[in-house]
């Protein structure tokens, strides 16, 4: 198993570029199951869910290949399994989203039930229940969903919550249905309105998305198409936020500003300076200590759950206190007793943490829980005092790439290790 050892206190300084989006590509490649084909996929990040998501996808009969380091030559053309293994989709609840297109083209998809996870229950009931008024016969057996849709047909579907990963399971099946669609209460996210521009190149019949109705025009048969995945908001946050809480300047480039509103937002409410450009973000912290702010979760375009624990790091050295409110997972506080091992003063009130701010954090070892919680562990450990040991890296990595050296890049103290070669280091 791998760590990070970080050594804190170094002023970032610099510019990165992001990645394309994690949680844009995984639908975006579970869509090439919807024709027979070639697809080009650009900007494609390197990530542990992306390669969990081709292996599904082989697993599936496709044939996949980088084409330098950020394109992927997904060939669909013999792609004629339906079946997602417990073995793959335990690794990764996103595999879920493979069951839209199974259902649209092949009629029928058996998709290993999803357990839980560290940050909620996450069920999958609303896209159970989207495919049965969409005409599917939907079983459960040993562990699977058994989806028959020989009858898959245009529905309205309102979703009583925003589901990202519903909507665009529906959205993905509606595409190949007989007769009209309509997904009332959609999830706006970017990245669902990339997964919609995309189909639409491939011949899809959709209007309204990035609205809360979205209504898709079933047709008999989608094309193959090259696309490029949008950047990853969520990378670019955290990076905004390493800004921030080492007091440093950077240059975000390659990124959408529009999409990260509600963050950019928050960070000139704790203090920081933020200029957006064409396609680059531009922040400084000149303040040594950020103001105290409230942020609350929400579905987009409000304050993305993706980025409650990084922001709840920043807040951990702020000059007052802050309350930080989680609405979309029942569970993704786990960072807070981790971020308290550094000195945070975080008392956990139901779903809302209060958060004083104090003047140090200090290194300690820390252990990872979840992909962001990781990320806001290591923030931390940039701001404290002494060396920070972050385990279980491994969730980071499902979705920031190479976040060490991009870090690096800006001047972090920061190495990847074995857990042999800290032994070696301790000389045991
Ligand atoms: C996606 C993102 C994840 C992000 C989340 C919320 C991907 C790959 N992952 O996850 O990074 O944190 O959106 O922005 O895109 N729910 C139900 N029943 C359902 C579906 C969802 O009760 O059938 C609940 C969930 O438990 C959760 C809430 O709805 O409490 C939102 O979940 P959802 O938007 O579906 O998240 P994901 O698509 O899994």
């Amino acid at each position: 198993m791998e760590k990070f050892i970080i050594e804190g206190g170094v002023r970032l300084e610099g510019e990165i570029r992001v990645s394309g989006s994690k949680n844009a590509v995984l639908p975006i490649l579970s869509a090439t199951l919807l024709c027979k084909g070639t697809f080009r996929i650009d900007n494609v990040p390197r990530l542990n869910d992306v390669y969990t998501m081709i292996e599904l996808l082989k697993i599936l009969g496709c044939d996949i290949l980088w084409e330098g380091e950020k394109r992927l030559l997904v060939n669909s053309e013999r792609a004629e399994k339906y079946v997602a293994p417990y073995e793959v989709v335990k690794r990764m609840r996103a595999s879920v989203l493979v069951m839209g297109p199974l259902v649209a083209r092949m009629r029928r998809a058996v998709v290993s039930y999803p357990g839980g996870c560290a940050i909620g229950v996450r069920p999958i009931d609303l896209h159970i229940e989207g495919l049965k008024k969409m005409g599917c016969h939907v079983e459960m057996k040993e562990g699977y969903i058994h989806v028959n849709g020989e009858n898959l047909k245009g529905a309205r579907i309102s979703f009583p919550i925003k589901t990202v990963g519903g909507t665009e399971n529906l959205m993905m099946a509606a595409t190949l249905a007989e007769g009209e669609t309509i997904l009332e209460n959609a999830a706006k996210e970017p990245e669902v309105v990339d997964l919609a521009r995309m189909l639409k190149k491939m011949g899809a019949e959709i209007e309204g998305e990035g609205t809360d109705v979205i209504r898709i025009r079933g047709v008999s048969n989608l094309r193959p198409c090259d696309y490029s995945v949008i950047p990853d908001r969520i990378e670019a946050g955290t990076f905004l936020v390493a800004c921030g809480i080492t007091g440093g300047e950077v240059a975000i480039k390659g990124c959408i500003p529009e999409h990260l509103r509600a963050v950019i937002d928050k960070l000139k409410e704790a203090g920081m300076d933020i200029v957006e450009g064409d396609g680059t973000i531009l922040a400084a912290m000149r303040r040594r200590r950020p103001f105290a702010c409230d942020v609350s979760t929400m579905p987009y375009p409000s304050f993305p759950t993706d980025m409650q624990a990084q922001f709840m790091a920043l807040m951990c050295v702020a000059d007052g206190v802050s309350t930080i409110t989680e609405n979309i997972f029942e569970n993704r506080m786990l960072h807070v007793a981790e971020l308290k091992r550094m000195g945070a003063d975080i008392r956990l009130c139901g779903r809302t943490a209060i958060v004083r701010g104090v003047e140090y954090l200090s290194g300690a070892k820390v252990m990872a829980s979840d992909l962001r919680a990781s990320a806001s562990l290591v923030l931390a450990g940039l701001r404290s005092s002494g060396i920070t040991e972050v385990s279980r890296i491994y969730h980071i990595d499902r979705g920031y790439e190479r976040i060490e050296e991009k870090l690096k890049a800006l001047g972090a103290k920061i190495e990847r290790v074995k857990d042999e070669d800290m032994a070696a280091r301790k000389g045991i």
